[in-house]
């Protein structure tokens, strides 16, 4: 027999340090029914895109309401075995009286499917948008709006309670509220500090009586217990310069847009985890004392020193860690729900993922547990106000025939998902 005699090449290979997550770590990415599904003509933004001039339409969206099941086989190819979504209440209760059962199948057709790939479905049940109906009896200014809202929600539950685990009640209440109530960029438009407290004390009611309303419904019918929580945004408050006004400013804004609801919903023990959100920092410097310039002023000097997304948010990965951290008094999970970046350089999208991840695993290793990590967004989609233009997906749409093309960085993290190793 003849042996080839192969001369041996020394190979110099490179061993780079690794960081590791858990094996029971859930992977995934998230999105919201009406930034994807299409054509929810029974909601209020519908109704409020069509009457804005210069605001762009929804539409179409990116078809995911008929193309779901291709979407989630999509996720499963990237390795992912969790995913986020919402259901849009306007499909389920078109009119006040009406409830329908086609678009409630229509969920549970999508649950099944995503359980049928191994994927955990996170369910969210009000992600910014509401009936029209509901809008025109006053919406969250109404207060009655919980019970609707409990209405809604009973209807749901019992149509999925068995299929779902991690629900979410309520996407970022804060933001909602200073969106569309206190600065009036988005419908209704309304521009009042006391009306958006006055909505955020119904969406916190809201959350309460749906929380309890699920675990009795899970308890009732001897279900796993259930993890529900609200999606919370947080924000890094950076002072420009240290300054007792500019600490006062940090201090203001940490207790009212990042904690003030955790405080409240964990005091009455109505979160099973810390659903957070986060992408980016904003400076602080303050020139006055007023409650407008410690609340809402930011700073307007020119800051160059970090990279920021195509909306201009800065990226700064530490203030995920020093949040994460900073829930750690509260003793309950965090699950990421939402952390991603809008750009047209997919190089940058994989460095925000993994420098982000870093964080995350830096704040596991100072004791907090963490549940997951979702990227947004799945897709590229509708991003509210802003149109079509910014890019968050993992998988770029064209909108000319709704093809998904995954981006190199759905590659990268499908890679890390599937053995939860990260290059440090
Ligand atoms: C939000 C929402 C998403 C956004 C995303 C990017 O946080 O505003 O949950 O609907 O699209 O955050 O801005």
């Amino acid at each position: 027999m003849f042996t080839a005699c192969l001369p041996i090449k020394t190979r110099r290979v490179i061993i780079k340090p690794m960081i590791e997550f858990p094996k029971d770590f859930l992977w995934g990415a998230a999105t919201s029914a009406y930034q994807v599904e299409g054509d929810n003509f029974n909601s209020d933004w519908w109704q409020w895109e069509k009457t804005r001039p210069g605001i762009v339409s929804s539409g179409a969206a990116c078809r995911h309401y008929q193309y779901f099941r291709e979407d989630f086989a999509l996720a499963k190819s990237l390795g992912h075995n969790s995913h986020r979504f919402s259901l849009e209440w306007a499909r389920i209760q078109p009119e006040p009286d009406k409830f329908s059962d086609d678009q409630l199948n229509h969920y549970v057709r999508a649950i099944d499917s995503l359980r049928s790939l191994g994927i955990e479905p996170v369910v969210t049940l009000h992600h910014f948008t509401n009936p029209l109906w509901f809008s025109k009896i006053g919406g969250w200014e109404n207060p009655q709006a919980w019970q609707y809202f409990l209405a809604y929600a009973q209807k749901v539950i019992q149509a999925l309670c068995g299929k779902v685990k991690y629900w979410v009640t309520i996407n970022e209440p804060m933001v909602y509220a200073y969106y569309s109530y206190l600065i009036g960029d988005w419908p209704p438009q309304k521009k009042s500090p006391a009306m958006a407290n006055k909505v955020i004390n119904n969406l916190v009611e809201a959350h309460i009586r749906t929380y309890r309303l699920i675990h009795s419904f899970y308890k009732k019918n001897k279900l796993i217990d259930p993890s529900v929580s609200i999606a919370q945004s947080m924000i890094a408050f950076v002072a420009c310069q240290k300054s007792l006004r500019n600490n006062l400013a940090v201090y203001l804004r940490n207790r009212v847009f990042n904690f003030r609801l955790i405080e409240q919903l964990s005091r009455k023990k109505c979160l099973d985890f810390v659903g957070m959100n986060y992408y980016t920092r904003h400076l602080i410097d303050t020139r006055g004392w007023s409650w407008e310039e410690l609340l809402g002023n930011t700073c307007t000097k020119k800051h160059d020193t970090l990279p920021k997304n195509s909306l201009g948010w800065e990226i700064y990965p530490q203030g995920l860690y020093d949040l994460m951290v900073a829930l750690k008094k509260y003793k309950l999970p965090v699950f990421i729900l939402e952390n991603g970046i809008c750009c047209d350089d997919d190089q940058l999208r994989w460095e925000y993922i993994r420098q982000h991840l870093k964080k995350v695993h830096e704040a596991m290793d100072r004791g907090i547990k963490v549940i997951g990590y979702l990227y947004w967004s799945l897709l590229d989609n509708f991003e509210w106000d802003k149109g079509f233009a910014p890019r968050f997906g993992l998988c770029a749409v064209d909108y000319s025939d709704y093809k998904r093309i995954p981006r190199d960085s759905a590659k990268k993290l499908a890679q890390v998902a599937s053995n939860g190793l990260l290059e440090e």
